[in-house]
């Protein structure tokens, strides 16, 4: 094994964890959601799941990653091997890279739509233009396999060609120029929506505390939510924790990472509401709110086009980001594993998800129903492959949870956290007990989506699932503590 990189600064694996963990999930999907959910309720509920469950497990990956300073495959085998611990915990990498994969095939899909409407805002193309014409803009879009097809390739050539370049030259050296610019941006906006827009009608629908409109679904959203914007449980963090400096504490970093992710949440819930009430729109859902709602308020606003177009090269930004932690990963562990070249690596991994990328593309039109998908799964493609991932997340970040908190040993968690016991003994409380509860509780949330085939073959792979890791688990947490 050859000497593994480190991030040149100290403070970089923030800005990279930072970088995966804004993305799409606040820009877009936490807005809504907490639009929906009772307003200040639903913050309070996500905000104690970042806290009790979220930075926990966060701390928990980031120094799975720092310990073994592999990819989460081989890192895992190596940290199974040095804490003798069982081999099956290297599933938790293994899940990892597979999640990292699928996710990547349908994010790049998603995130090239933002390249259609940067491209239609900076051209003035919807000036004007009112709520039908860019409604039936958008379904245009979603119909056209050649478009989406053509938007997909580019962003995954971009994502890739930056992992490619290696982790200096590449990602810390991208990442440096693109998360202050991001900042910069979203305050630009944010401005210009208290500017142009209805502030006030966006601070009470985002924070009014409306404890009568969160439900128990409200409230698996928001834990949900919690989860999927800290990029938990699929190998990204624990990617780039392999190259954390052993200096930088993990604990305040957990703690800046989850703080800036909720502020640039918060900020963009303000700046996207400000702007749809303030052009007297409803506040759509769904991909709906970024690419109809939002579109149609910068139409009627003076300089709309070109603060619009800044806005999605935010988004665009903000995806990439995302997804080259969603590459090295893998890249790392084909690396590490067949001695293949960075290039090379990144070369295998993006054109297999884009391969696979192509059933989402088809699954907005050519194949949006009646296929194989639709008939064993009662979904599309797409659909089916976002539900394995949230499925493999959750399952991916209760692991992590149990193997610091239950394989590993006191002595070999502190030589990482140097920490106060106080502290120490909180965090293992959260990640015994409090996580592997509310993972639970979110993974229950999917089973009412699940139907047809899947219940038998879920129910069967969680049973086969379930009697190994409680072999493992039972062996494993009887060692020394
Ligand atoms: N955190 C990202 C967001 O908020 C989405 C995401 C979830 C992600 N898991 C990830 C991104 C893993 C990169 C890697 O949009």
């Amino acid at each position: 094994m050859s000497t593994h990189n480190v991030w040149t600064h100290k403070g970089t694996f923030l800005l990279a964890a930072v970088g995966s963990a804004v993305g799409l999930g606040n820009l877009w999907r936490f807005p809504y959601l907490a639009g929906e959910n009772g307003g200040g309720a639903f913050i309070l509920i996500y905000g104690l799941t970042i806290f009790a469950v979220g930075i926990p497990i966060l701390i928990a990956e980031t120094m799975l990653g720092r310990a073994s300073r592999q990819s989460p495959i081989m890192g895992m085998r190596h940290l199974t091997k040095t804490h003798d611990t069982s081999r099956a915990w290297e599933t938790i990498g293994w899940l990892g890279a597979v999640s990292a994969f699928l996710i990547l095939s349908f994010y790049s899909v998603i995130a090239g739509w933002a390249i259609h409407y940067t491209w239609q805002m900076l051209t003035g193309s919807l000036a004007g233009a009112d709520a039908e014409t860019i409604g039936a803009g958008f379904d245009a879009l979603l119909a056209s396999p050649g478009l989406l097809t053509l938007y997909h390739t580019l962003f995954i050539i971009a994502s890739g060609l930056i992992v490619g370049l290696g982790i200096h030259r590449g990602i810390e050296n991208s990442l440096r120029i693109m998360m202050p610019a991001l900042f910069a941006i979203l305050l630009v906006v944010l401005a210009y929506g208290i500017a142009n827009g209805d502030f006030a009608a966006a601070a009470s629908f985002l924070f009014t505390f409306n404890i009568a409109d969160l439900s128990l679904e409200g409230w698996l959203e928001a834990m949900g939510q919690s989860f999927f914007t800290l990029s938990l449980g699929m190998g990204a963090i624990m990617a780039y924790g392999a190259y954390m400096s052993g200096e930088a504490s993990l604990t305040r970093t957990a703690f800046a990472i989850a703080v800036v992710d909720t502020a640039v949440a918060m900020i963009a819930g303000l700046a996207i509401f400000s702007l749809v009430f303030g052009a007297g729109l409803d506040a759509g859902q769904g991909p709906g709110l970024m690419f109809v709602t939002l579109p149609l308020a910068f139409a009627e606003m003076p300089f709309g086009a070109l603060i619009g177009g800044v806005f999605f090269i935010l988004v665009l930004g903000a995806a990439i980001s995302s997804s080259i932690s969603l590459i090295e990963p893998v890249a790392a562990y084909l690396v590490e594993r067949f001695d293949l070249t960075r290039p090379q690596a990144v070369t295998l991994m993006v054109v297999a998800s884009w391969t696979l990328g192509l059933l989402t593309v088809v699954s907005f039109n050519l194949w949006a129903e009646g296929t194989i998908f639709h008939a064993l799964f009662g979904r599309s493609a797409f659909g089916f492959i976002e539900l394995l991932t949230n499925i493999f997340m959750p399952l991916g970040g209760l692991m992590i949870a149990l193997f610091a908190g239950w394989a590993l040993t006191h002595s070999e968690v502190m030589k990482e956290m140097r920490t106060s016991e106080g502290w120490f003994a909180t965090w293992r409380f959260l990640v015994r007990f409090v996580a592997p509860a509310a993972v639970a509780f979110v993974f229950l949330r999917s089973i009412p989506q699940i139907e047809g085939y899947l219940i038998p073959t879920i129910g069967a792979l969680v049973i086969v699932g379930a009697f190994a890791a409680g072999r493992t688990f039972l062996a494993d947490a009887s060692r020394e503590q």
